[in-house]
């Protein structure tokens, strides 16, 4: 379930209504409620307890330091794959020996100073990396602590850009090779093996890839025991897919016994990275209608915010519910929600919020921006008129984290609700910051 709630017909976060977000700090805005933040990272968390484990947030879903702040009082640990990453986590007071450093191409400087910072684990992406971080350690006197990350060839059944876990693409190294370099690794000086590590996809909304793909990391583990090349840990990535309009995935509590269940009494502690089972239904997108307009037969409401602020309907045809804030007359009130603590759960949706209303228009929802793939949202039954607040729902992962200036226009700000409070965690760029750190050429000599 979120926070995200009607009440009285006036959508809110927690106790905040967003029309008071939104005429505090404008539009187009982003929304995150505290609250929700925390019972997903916690759903996690408990159904793991008993068992040695580390949930680490996947800081690219949303790395405000607010969102991590959160998360890091909690005691999450963070994934990350960039030092821009670890620097987010370090200033938000998370602990670098909670952090395990995933990505493909990790510069010599991202190594050193997550070395510098002890952090618990570099998942290792292929052989010459290894040997990179193993230079990099020796140097400094270190041994770094590493995960090789296998490539299982796993069909996670998502979309071709988030599926990671397939012999074609270009994550992890290939499970049939990874012994070999665990072998090498073992004899290098610099590091210590650790783990294993795999990802396989994102917003998956079945088991099965998740098992089969841990069934291939136990068979690994095995004929490294075999070998007397111990691990300590495995982390099996993040990728839990979320309800953005009507899937049904798996709740973590589902997940993790799924995977508690084929790990049975091995005693490995165990790491999850999950990001958007955490953050997606924790946020939400504000956003006002500028204009309504028609071209023949099609109807478009142009709101004001745009693929720069929310990039996945146009990069993945992704689909998220886009509601009215604000009621109508004749509007139902919509239900208060019911108390589980799995993030999939009880997500409370408009069962249909508009279907009171008249003037329902079957609608394309599209952004200013100069291009044909700018659009939040097609095809809505929604009944709008200018100046309408609409909230686009399940933005709380890869939505701001993802926005760029595109068209010059400067990033939203977010928000981050707590209770009756609204802090703004991130403000709107002014536009002078737009082309901050830019200079014209120098004169031209005479
Ligand atoms: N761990 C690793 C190594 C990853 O690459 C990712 C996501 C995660 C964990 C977290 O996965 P999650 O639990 O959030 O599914 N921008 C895309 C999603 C890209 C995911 C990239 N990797 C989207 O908006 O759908």
């Amino acid at each position: 379930m979120d926070d995200f709630i009607r009440k009285a017909g006036d959508l809110h976060a927690e106790a905040v209504p967003l029309q008071a977000i939104a005429e505090r700090h404008g539009t187009p805005c982003y929304v995150y409620s505290r609250a929700t933040l925390e019972r997903h990272w916690r759903a996690f968390d408990a159904a793991l307890a008993g068992r040695d484990h580390l949930i680490c947030f996947a800081v690219k879903a949303n790395s405000n330091l607010a969102v991590l702040d959160v998360l890091a009082r909690l005691g999450s640990g963070f994934d990350i794959v960039s030092v821009g990453e670890l620097e987010r986590v370090l200033a938000a007071g998370g602990d670098p020996r909670r952090v395990v450093f995933s990505g493909v191409g990790k510069r010599r400087d991202e190594i050193q100073r997550a070395l510098e910072v002890g952090i618990h684990c570099f998942n290792v992406e292929s052989p010459a990396e290894l040997a990179r971080i193993d230079a990099i350690a020796r140097a400094q006197g270190r041994v770094a602590p590493v995960s090789l990350r296998v490539n299982p060839d796993v069909d996670a059944g998502t979309h071709p850009y988030t599926a990671t876990g397939l012999a074609e693409n270009k994550f992890g190294i290939a499970i049939g090779e990874a012994l070999a370099v665990y072998q090498q690794a073992a004899a290098l000086s610099g590091v210590r093996v650790v783990g294993i590590d795999c990802h396989i996809g994102s917003q998956l909304t079945e088991l099965a890839p998740f098992v089969a793909a841990l069934e291939r990391v136990l068979a690994l583990a095995d004929e490294l025991e075999h070998l007397d090349i111990g691990i300590e840990h495995l982390d099996l990535g993040g990728g839990l897919g979320v309800r953005y309009i009507d899937e049904q995935p798996p709740s973590p509590a589902a997940y993790v016994s799924a995977l508690l269940e084929r790990l049975g009494e091995r005693p490995y502690r165990i790491l999850l990275e999950p990001g958007r089972a955490i953050a997606a239904n924790a946020g939400v997108l504000l956003t006002r209608v500028e204009h309504l307009k028609r071209n023949g037969e099609r109807k478009f409401a142009i709101v004001d915010a745009a693929m720069n602020d929310l990039i996945r309907p146009a990069l993945y045809q992704a689909r998220q519910e886009i509601v009215p804030v604000r009621a109508h007359d004749g509007d139902s009130p919509g239900l208060s929600p019911s108390q589980s603590p799995d993030a999939n759960a009880n997500e409370n949706r408009d069962e249909n919020p508009d279907e009171h209303r008249g003037q329902l228009q079957r609608v394309d929802l599209v952004g200013p921006v100069c291009e044909t793939g700018d659009f939040l949202g097609k095809a809505r039954e929604l009944a709008l008129a200018e100046g309408d607040l609409l909230a686009v729902r399940s933005s709380g992962a890869y939505g701001f984290v993802m926005s760029s200036n595109y068209n010059s226009r400067p990033r939203a700000p977010e928000v981050m609700v707590d209770g009756d409070q609204m802090h703004l965690v991130r403000e709107r760029e002014r536009l002078a910051d737009l082309f901050a750190g830019e200079s014209c050429l120098p004169p031209a000599p005479d």
